[in-house]
Protein backbone atom coordinates (compact mmCIF):
# COMPACT_ATOMS: atom_id res chain seq x y z
CA UNK A 1 0.00 0.00 0.00
CA UNK A 2 1.13 3.61 -1.03
CA UNK A 3 0.87 5.83 2.59
CA UNK A 4 0.82 8.77 0.44
CA UNK A 5 -2.45 8.43 -0.55
CA UNK A 6 -3.42 8.41 3.05
CA UNK A 7 -0.96 11.29 4.07
CA UNK A 8 -2.04 13.35 1.20
CA UNK A 9 -5.88 13.43 2.22
CA UNK A 10 -4.44 14.06 5.77
CA UNK A 11 -2.41 17.03 4.70
CA UNK A 12 -5.09 18.52 2.36
CA UNK A 13 -7.41 18.12 4.96
CA UNK A 14 -5.41 19.95 7.86
CA UNK A 15 -4.37 22.52 5.43
CA UNK A 16 -7.60 24.33 5.80
CA UNK A 17 -6.69 24.92 9.40
CA UNK A 18 -3.10 25.76 9.74
CA UNK A 19 -0.53 26.79 7.48
CA UNK A 20 0.73 24.35 5.02
CA UNK A 21 4.76 24.94 3.20
CA UNK A 22 6.12 22.36 1.15
CA UNK A 23 9.66 22.27 2.01
CA UNK A 24 10.50 20.13 -1.02
CA UNK A 25 8.25 17.88 -3.34
CA UNK A 26 8.06 15.19 0.05
CA UNK A 27 8.74 17.16 3.56
CA UNK A 28 5.85 19.05 4.36
CA UNK A 29 5.47 21.84 7.34
CA UNK A 30 2.63 23.12 9.31
CA UNK A 31 2.12 25.86 11.59
CA UNK A 32 -0.58 27.75 13.13
CA UNK A 33 -0.63 30.79 15.46
CA UNK A 34 -3.78 29.68 16.27
CA UNK A 35 -4.31 25.94 17.43
CA UNK A 36 -0.98 24.67 19.68
CA UNK A 37 -1.19 20.90 19.27
CA UNK A 38 1.44 19.00 17.18
CA UNK A 39 -1.08 18.21 14.87
CA UNK A 40 -0.75 22.05 13.57
CA UNK A 41 3.19 22.58 14.50
CA UNK A 42 5.05 19.66 12.96
CA UNK A 43 7.39 18.44 10.04
CA UNK A 44 6.33 15.42 8.61
CA UNK A 45 7.42 13.74 5.33
CA UNK A 46 5.78 11.45 2.35
CA UNK A 47 7.38 7.41 2.08
CA UNK A 48 10.78 7.60 0.92
CA UNK A 49 12.10 11.05 1.51
CA UNK A 50 15.06 12.15 1.72
CA UNK A 51 15.37 13.72 5.58
CA UNK A 52 15.96 15.90 7.02
CA UNK A 53 18.09 17.67 9.62
CA UNK A 54 19.03 20.48 7.37
CA UNK A 55 14.82 21.31 6.87
CA UNK A 56 14.72 21.03 10.75
CA UNK A 57 15.98 24.20 11.68
CA UNK A 58 14.13 26.20 9.01
CA UNK A 59 10.68 24.54 10.51
CA UNK A 60 11.33 25.21 13.75
CA UNK A 61 12.40 29.31 13.50
CA UNK A 62 8.66 28.92 11.82
CA UNK A 63 6.41 26.78 14.33
CA UNK A 64 8.38 28.61 17.45
CA UNK A 65 7.42 32.04 15.87
CA UNK A 66 3.91 31.01 16.38
CA UNK A 67 4.95 30.59 19.98
CA UNK A 68 4.27 27.25 19.29
CA UNK A 69 6.33 23.82 20.15
CA UNK A 70 7.54 22.25 17.30
CA UNK A 71 7.20 18.16 16.02
CA UNK A 72 8.42 15.65 13.98
CA UNK A 73 6.30 12.93 12.73
CA UNK A 74 8.01 9.83 12.11
CA UNK A 75 6.80 6.67 10.08
CA UNK A 76 7.64 4.03 13.05
CA UNK A 77 9.94 2.12 10.52
CA UNK A 78 11.95 5.18 10.18
CA UNK A 79 12.41 5.04 13.94
CA UNK A 80 16.08 3.35 13.69
CA UNK A 81 16.90 6.12 10.91
CA UNK A 82 15.93 9.33 12.05
CA UNK A 83 17.51 10.41 15.06
CA UNK A 84 16.18 13.77 17.02
CA UNK A 85 18.58 15.68 18.82
CA UNK A 86 16.50 17.28 21.43
CA UNK A 87 12.99 15.43 21.01
CA UNK A 88 11.10 12.87 22.68
CA UNK A 89 8.41 10.53 22.61
CA UNK A 90 5.52 11.99 22.98
CA UNK A 91 2.52 10.23 21.06
CA UNK A 92 1.88 7.98 17.88
CA UNK A 93 -0.36 9.00 15.55
CA UNK A 94 -2.41 5.96 14.11
CA UNK A 95 -3.68 5.68 10.79
CA UNK A 96 -6.62 2.71 10.87
CA UNK A 97 -8.98 2.32 7.45
CA UNK A 98 -12.34 0.45 7.64
CA UNK A 99 -12.70 -3.46 6.97
CA UNK A 100 -16.37 -4.34 7.59
CA UNK A 101 -19.58 -2.74 7.43
CA UNK A 102 -21.04 -0.37 10.41
CA UNK A 103 -24.51 -0.59 12.44
CA UNK A 104 -25.96 2.47 13.20
CA UNK A 105 -28.37 3.53 15.81
CA UNK A 106 -31.74 4.53 14.14
CA UNK A 107 -32.56 7.16 16.66
CA UNK A 108 -29.45 9.05 15.78
CA UNK A 109 -30.24 11.28 12.67
CA UNK A 110 -26.81 12.17 10.18
CA UNK A 111 -27.31 15.50 7.89
CA UNK A 112 -24.48 17.25 6.10
CA UNK A 113 -24.17 20.75 7.65
CA UNK A 114 -25.01 23.60 5.61
CA UNK A 115 -24.44 27.44 6.58
CA UNK A 116 -27.44 27.82 9.17
CA UNK A 117 -25.87 25.00 11.23
CA UNK A 118 -22.47 26.00 10.99
CA UNK A 119 -22.77 27.81 14.41
CA UNK A 120 -23.74 24.52 16.14
CA UNK A 121 -21.13 22.19 14.31
CA UNK A 122 -18.39 25.06 15.95
CA UNK A 123 -19.53 24.63 19.35
CA UNK A 124 -20.22 20.81 19.67
CA UNK A 125 -16.85 20.60 18.06
CA UNK A 126 -14.83 22.63 20.44
CA UNK A 127 -17.28 21.26 23.09
CA UNK A 128 -15.93 17.66 22.31
CA UNK A 129 -12.58 18.29 21.74
CA UNK A 130 -11.45 21.69 23.89
CA UNK A 131 -14.33 21.60 26.72
CA UNK A 132 -14.72 25.73 25.87
CA UNK A 133 -15.04 28.06 23.42
CA UNK A 134 -12.59 30.29 23.34
CA UNK A 135 -11.11 29.11 19.58
CA UNK A 136 -14.70 29.74 18.41
CA UNK A 137 -14.26 32.93 16.13
CA UNK A 138 -10.82 31.08 14.51
CA UNK A 139 -13.33 27.61 13.49
CA UNK A 140 -16.41 29.53 12.66
CA UNK A 141 -14.13 31.11 9.78
CA UNK A 142 -12.50 28.14 8.93
CA UNK A 143 -15.82 26.34 8.54
CA UNK A 144 -17.13 28.96 6.38
CA UNK A 145 -14.30 28.47 3.93
CA UNK A 146 -14.96 24.46 3.96
CA UNK A 147 -18.80 25.16 3.23
CA UNK A 148 -17.18 26.29 -0.30
CA UNK A 149 -14.67 22.88 -0.79
CA UNK A 150 -15.96 21.02 -3.19
CA UNK A 151 -13.92 17.84 -1.54
CA UNK A 152 -15.52 18.72 1.57
CA UNK A 153 -18.46 17.29 3.25
CA UNK A 154 -19.26 18.64 6.83
CA UNK A 155 -21.86 16.57 8.97
CA UNK A 156 -23.73 16.89 12.42
CA UNK A 157 -25.81 14.40 14.07
CA UNK A 158 -28.96 15.14 15.98
CA UNK A 159 -30.58 13.40 18.51
CA UNK A 160 -33.98 14.49 19.39
CA UNK A 161 -34.02 18.31 18.40
CA UNK A 162 -30.29 18.91 19.55
CA UNK A 163 -27.12 18.96 17.58
CA UNK A 164 -24.77 16.70 19.78
CA UNK A 165 -22.03 15.35 17.02
CA UNK A 166 -19.94 16.54 14.57
CA UNK A 167 -17.76 15.26 11.55
CA UNK A 168 -16.22 15.74 8.35
CA UNK A 169 -15.40 14.28 5.35
CA UNK A 170 -12.45 14.93 2.77
CA UNK A 171 -12.41 12.89 -0.34
CA UNK A 172 -9.14 12.91 -2.40
CA UNK A 173 -8.59 11.23 -5.52
CA UNK A 174 -8.28 7.64 -4.11
CA UNK A 175 -9.64 7.53 -0.54
CA UNK A 176 -11.93 9.46 2.00
CA UNK A 177 -10.84 11.14 5.27
CA UNK A 178 -13.01 11.35 8.12
CA UNK A 179 -11.83 13.80 10.69
CA UNK A 180 -13.09 15.52 13.75
CA UNK A 181 -15.26 13.18 14.98
CA UNK A 182 -17.09 14.43 18.14
CA UNK A 183 -19.66 14.18 20.55
CA UNK A 184 -21.21 16.29 23.00
CA UNK A 185 -19.55 14.88 26.20
CA UNK A 186 -23.24 14.14 28.02
CA UNK A 187 -24.45 12.88 24.59
CA UNK A 188 -21.92 9.93 24.61
CA UNK A 189 -22.20 5.96 24.73
CA UNK A 190 -25.55 6.55 22.81
CA UNK A 191 -24.39 5.89 19.17
CA UNK A 192 -23.47 9.06 18.41
CA UNK A 193 -20.00 8.70 16.57
CA UNK A 194 -21.00 5.30 15.60
CA UNK A 195 -24.19 6.71 13.71
CA UNK A 196 -21.36 9.35 11.70
CA UNK A 197 -19.04 6.61 10.96
CA UNK A 198 -21.25 4.61 9.52
CA UNK A 199 -22.75 7.22 7.30
CA UNK A 200 -18.70 7.94 6.69
CA UNK A 201 -18.66 4.50 5.37
CA UNK A 202 -21.72 4.50 3.12
CA UNK A 203 -20.55 7.45 1.77
CA UNK A 204 -16.86 5.90 0.76
CA UNK A 205 -18.70 2.81 -0.39
CA UNK A 206 -20.61 4.92 -2.81
CA UNK A 207 -17.86 6.33 -4.26
CA UNK A 208 -16.18 2.90 -4.41
CA UNK A 209 -13.39 4.51 -2.03
CA UNK A 210 -11.42 3.03 1.29
CA UNK A 211 -12.79 5.23 4.13
CA UNK A 212 -9.45 6.63 6.48
CA UNK A 213 -8.93 7.99 9.90
CA UNK A 214 -6.11 9.15 11.98
CA UNK A 215 -6.24 9.13 15.43
CA UNK A 216 -3.57 9.51 18.28
CA UNK A 217 -2.48 7.11 20.51
CA UNK A 218 -2.93 9.28 24.36
CA UNK A 219 -6.60 10.27 22.58
CA UNK A 220 -7.46 6.37 23.73
CA UNK A 221 -10.20 6.11 21.03
CA UNK A 222 -8.34 3.11 18.93
CA UNK A 223 -10.19 0.12 20.59
CA UNK A 224 -13.58 2.22 20.10
CA UNK A 225 -12.08 2.25 16.23
CA UNK A 226 -11.63 -1.42 15.97
CA UNK A 227 -14.63 -2.91 17.68
CA UNK A 228 -16.48 -0.50 14.61
CA UNK A 229 -13.91 -2.60 11.81
CA UNK A 230 -11.21 -0.33 11.50
CA UNK A 231 -7.74 -1.76 11.24
CA UNK A 232 -4.58 0.06 11.57
CA UNK A 233 -2.40 0.52 8.85
CA UNK A 234 0.56 1.84 9.92
CA UNK A 235 1.61 4.82 12.43
CA UNK A 236 3.98 7.79 12.50
CA UNK A 237 5.88 8.10 16.03
CA UNK A 238 5.11 12.06 17.29
CA UNK A 239 8.39 13.55 18.45
CA UNK A 240 8.16 17.05 20.20
CA UNK A 241 11.08 19.59 20.79
CA UNK A 242 10.60 20.29 24.67
CA UNK A 243 7.40 18.86 25.26
CA UNK A 244 5.49 20.58 27.63
CA UNK A 245 4.44 17.48 30.11
CA UNK A 246 8.41 16.15 29.70
C1 LIG B 1 -14.76 9.06 20.87
C2 LIG B 1 -16.15 9.69 20.81
C3 LIG B 1 -16.31 10.41 19.48
C4 LIG B 1 -17.20 8.55 20.91
O1 LIG B 1 -18.48 9.15 20.76
P1 LIG B 1 -19.84 8.45 21.22
O2 LIG B 1 -20.93 9.18 20.53
O3 LIG B 1 -19.88 8.36 22.67
O4 LIG B 1 -19.67 6.99 20.58
P2 LIG B 1 -20.74 5.82 20.55
O5 LIG B 1 -21.87 6.12 21.48
O6 LIG B 1 -21.07 5.52 19.14
O7 LIG B 1 -19.93 4.61 21.11
C5 LIG B 1 -19.32 4.74 22.38
C6 LIG B 1 -19.58 3.55 23.22
O8 LIG B 1 -20.95 3.55 23.64
C7 LIG B 1 -21.53 2.29 23.36
N1 LIG B 1 -22.92 2.55 23.08
C8 LIG B 1 -23.40 3.11 21.99
N2 LIG B 1 -24.75 3.21 22.08
C9 LIG B 1 -25.12 2.74 23.28
C10 LIG B 1 -26.34 2.58 23.96
N3 LIG B 1 -27.52 2.94 23.40
N4 LIG B 1 -26.30 2.07 25.21
C11 LIG B 1 -25.15 1.72 25.77
N5 LIG B 1 -23.95 1.83 25.16
C12 LIG B 1 -23.95 2.31 23.94
C13 LIG B 1 -20.78 1.78 22.18
O9 LIG B 1 -20.82 0.38 22.06
C14 LIG B 1 -19.39 2.24 22.54
O10 LIG B 1 -18.84 1.37 23.48
P3 LIG B 1 -17.27 1.13 23.58
O11 LIG B 1 -16.66 2.44 23.90
O12 LIG B 1 -17.13 0.14 24.68
O13 LIG B 1 -16.84 0.61 22.25
C15 LIG B 1 -16.38 10.67 21.99
O14 LIG B 1 -15.99 10.04 23.18
C16 LIG B 1 -15.64 12.01 21.85
O15 LIG B 1 -16.19 12.97 21.30
N6 LIG B 1 -14.39 12.10 22.38
C17 LIG B 1 -13.59 13.35 22.33
C18 LIG B 1 -13.15 13.67 20.93
C19 LIG B 1 -12.29 12.55 20.33
O16 LIG B 1 -11.34 12.09 20.93
N7 LIG B 1 -12.65 12.13 19.11
C20 LIG B 1 -11.91 11.13 18.37
C21 LIG B 1 -10.86 11.81 17.55
S1 LIG B 1 -9.95 10.64 16.55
Amino acid sequence: MNKSVFELNEIEWWSNWCTLEWLNDSVYLFHSNVFKEELFNRVGYLQGANLLPNFLELAEQKIEKEGACPSVFVFKEDKERIKLKDYKLTDELIVMTLRQKINGFSQVTIEQTTQDKIDEWCKVYLKAFYGELSLYKHVYTILNKLLENPHVQLLHATLGNFVVGVSALYESKECVGVYCVGTLPEFRRKGVATSILKHASEHAENLGKPLVLQTFLADGVQKFYEERGFVKVYSKLVYTKNPRFA
